[in-house]
């Protein structure tokens, strides 16, 4: 996969803009979304100088689809609904990554379609594949390029998108795996709850999984 454009919906957040950091590299686009287009170019000012490669831009999230080839949506899941009803129709031949943990303060829930990721899928319909990724990743983490990082479950039913996915969060270093359909989407969200409750515990800000007795990976 060479020269492909990411747009990162709500990239001027803690996961948004690591997950920039990290995806930068030669021929990677990535598109900083956000409601207010100037906080999008702040936002990208403030990275910029940290981008080992690889070029960025900010704008509005509806602009800021309209070139990619991904689209990751990197907003708290009481604006995922809404967002993803303004994007839809500017989605078609994109592979949509959804990062979306439904928390209720701390607390993870099993929203009415199953999932965010499910919920998303339902609105988008057929417009383009959604696949759940970095759900269990620390944002602190992701943002330090030098830092490991936890496994990446990565759910859906497209094998293909599923698949393309997988590539991308090889290539921010860390180890992917096919967790199975969009109906695994619900525990890989609510397994977020268990790791911050982990790091209250722990005072730590760096809880993520790894996934062991996988022969052959
Ligand atoms: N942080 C983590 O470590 C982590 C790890 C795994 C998964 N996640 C998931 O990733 C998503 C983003 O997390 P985050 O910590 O980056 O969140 P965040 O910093 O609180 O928010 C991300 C961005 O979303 C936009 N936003 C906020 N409220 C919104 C709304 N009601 N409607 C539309 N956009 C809104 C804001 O951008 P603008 O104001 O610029 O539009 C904000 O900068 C969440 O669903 C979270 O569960 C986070």
């Amino acid at each position: 996969m060479e020269n492909f454009a990411v747009a990162i919906v709500g990239g001027t957040g803690n996961l948004g803009s690591a997950l920039a950091l990290r995806l930068g590299a030669p021929g990677v686009k990535i598109i900083i979304g956000s409601r207010d287009a100037e906080k999008a170019k702040k936002a990208v000012e403030t990275l910029q100088p940290h981008l080992r490669a690889g070029e960025m831009f900010g704008t509005t999230n509806r602009e800021a689809v309209k070139d990619a080839n991904f689209v990751v949506i990197a907003v708290p899941y009481e604006g995922q609904a809404q967002m993803v009803q303004d994007l839809k129709g500017q989605l078609a031949g994109k592979i949509v990554i959804d990062t979306v943990v439904p928390l209720n303060k701390i607390q993870p829930f099993v929203p009415p379609a199953g999932s965010a990721l499910q919920e998303a899928q339902q609105i988008i319909g057929d417009e383009a594949p959604v696949i759940g990724a970095l759900h269990n990743i620390s944002a602190v983490d992701l943002g330090d390029i030098n830092a490991p990082l936890g496994d990446v479950l990565v759910c859906g039913d497209n094998a293909e998108a599923k698949q393309k996915v997988m590539e991308i969060i090889t290539r921010i270093g860390a180890m992917a795996y096919d967790a199975g359909p969009a109906s695994n989407a619900y525990v890989i969200e609510g397994l977020t709850g268990v790791i911050i409750a982990l790091n209250r515990k722990y005072k730590s800000k760096h809880g993520s999984i790894k996934i062991t007795g996988i022969g052959g990976h």
